[in-house]
């Protein structure tokens, strides 16, 4: 059972999150010209704070997440809500390639610190968009450690600059590569005195 399973049934209690995940969608929406028949994929969707925020500008989102709970949270809410247009799909992208069909856009907020190989992921969900498509990631900008703390060993990159985001988009083939402001995260640090950490939206087209 990973961290992120156990967490999952409180995930979305925390309006930190849901505003971190308003913000994240609006900024991808600024950056990426989503139409209504679009299929994008949503790696490391989790309980669906993105994907669900998303599903007015797409016809579809295939939800992408390694943990069970977090993806059993997103289909409990997509039953209630009577919404067939998601699905989740439970498959660690690190572990194996994307064989389904390619999507329009790749979106994903929060899950690229959690990765520790960043560039052979990069490559693998490049690889899941068609030609043409688009990738719109989102993630921490480069912190002290103190957004998690020293006590979660799933973090592998402590934020990211944003040169070095950018740069990775490009070797993995990707154009029009740009890095934009998504949202500014106001919360207590481990030590509880009140922090503010910027949020970015790297963005690049197959
Ligand atoms: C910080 S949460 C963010 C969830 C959601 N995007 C949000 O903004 O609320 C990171 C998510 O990435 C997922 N994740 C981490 N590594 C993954 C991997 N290798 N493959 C698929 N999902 C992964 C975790 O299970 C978790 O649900």
């Amino acid at each position: 059972m990973s961290r992120f399973d156990t967490l999952a049934p409180q995930w979305d209690t925390n309006p930190v999150r849901a505003a971190l995940g308003t913000g994240v969608a609006d900024a991808m929406r600024r950056e990426v010209p989503f139409a209504p028949d679009w299929r994008i994929m949503d790696f490391g969707a989790g309980t669906g704070l993105v994907t669900l925020r998303l599903l007015d500008s797409v016809a579809e989102v295939v939800a992408v997440d390694c943990s069970t709970g977090m993806l059993d949270v997103l289909d409990d809410k997509l039953s209630a809500a009577g919404l067939t247009q998601v699905t989740t799909h439970r498959v660690d992208l690190t572990r194996a390639a994307w064989d389904g069909e390619p999507v329009d856009a790749v979106v994903s907020s929060m899950t690229l610190h959690h990765i520790a190989d960043v560039p052979a992921l990069l490559a693998r969900l490049v690889g899941a968009v068609k030609p043409g498509g688009w990738l719109a990631l989102a993630d921490l900008d480069a912190e002290d450690g103190s957004f998690h703390g020293p006590d979660v060993d799933d973090v592998h990159h402590q934020g990211f600059q944003r040169e070095t985001m950018a740069a990775w988009l490009r070797a993995a083939g990707c154009g029009e590569v740009r890095v934009a402001d998504a949202h500014r995260v106001t919360r207590p640090d481990v030590h509880g005195i009140p922090r503010t950490y910027g949020v970015f939206v790297a963005v690049g087209r197959r």
